[in-house]
């Protein structure tokens, strides 16, 4: 997480010199999730709870949530002319939180938003490979041949890369399930569009070790457990 000075923060919040945050140290005004700071160079970070002379500076709380995405809302927090996944949580601080992964407008299943970029960073840059699991149904009969197309990667001109390794499993005639370590742009339908084969129904139901809760509806949130936040990369 990114970290800045106390002295540097204080002077900002107050707009005061660095002089006179000096002596509000020295004279053990300042405190840090309830403890007297008086070094000028102590780090702190956005979650650090900040009081100067007895008043609240900052005390933002870490707030991770997930939601049942359904058909038909626009992974953005704003948008003209869709409802926003955002409009949807029922927060006082979900202006504060960001998207982690994006489904497309017509995707629906599991989203997780958050206001630790710490968190968000670390499940979706590409070097974590974190799975995320989709069940897909098609408009056109799977055949055995997608397995190993899936697994091999398939390149794609328009950004010069070859998609990673994933794993597709026929789970009947017109559905399967396919799990990517990775993202890109409209990354299922483009690699069901080598097959020519139209994705009707595209859902996401698992990102790393968390699975959408089974009690909620389309539409439904709720906050993750300290454990769900952990558990989720192991
Ligand atoms: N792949 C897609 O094509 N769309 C999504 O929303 C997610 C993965």
């Amino acid at each position: 997480m990114q970290k800045s000075r106390i002295d540097k923060f204080v002077s900002n919040a107050l707009s005061v010199n660095k002089r006179d945050v000096k002596l509000l140290l020295a004279q053990n005004k300042v405190m840090v999730d309830g403890i007297v700071i008086t070094d000028a160079a102590f780090q702190i970070n956005k979650f650090s709870k900040i009081c100067v002379n007895g008043k609240v500076l900052q005390s933002d709380k870490p707030l991770y949530m997930m939601l049942h995405k359904p058909v038909g809302v626009v992974s953005a927090t704003k948008d003209e002319i869709h409802k926003t996944v955002i409009d949807l949580l029922d927060n006082p601080n979900k202006e504060s939180l960001h998207i982690v992964g994006r489904l497309d407008l017509n995707t629906s299943g599991l989203m997780l938003l958050t206001n630790d970029s710490r968190w968000s960073e670390r499940l979706t840059l590409p070097q974590s490979k974190v799975p995320k699991v989709y069940q897909v149904t098609l408009k056109e009969q799977l055949t055995q041949d997608y397995i190993a197309a899936f697994q091999q990667g398939m390149y794609f001109e328009y950004e010069d890369i070859t998609t990673e390794p994933a794993i597709l499993e026929i789970i009947s005639d017109y559905v399967a399930q396919v799990i990517l370590m990775e993202g890109k742009y409209h990354q299922i339908k483009r690699m069901f569009g080598r097959f020519r084969n139209q994705v009707m129904q595209l859902h996401r139901s698992k990102i790393g070790n968390l699975s959408l809760d089974a009690n909620l509806k389309a539409g439904d949130s709720r906050e993750l457990t300290a454990e769900e936040v952990e558990n989720i990369f192991s």
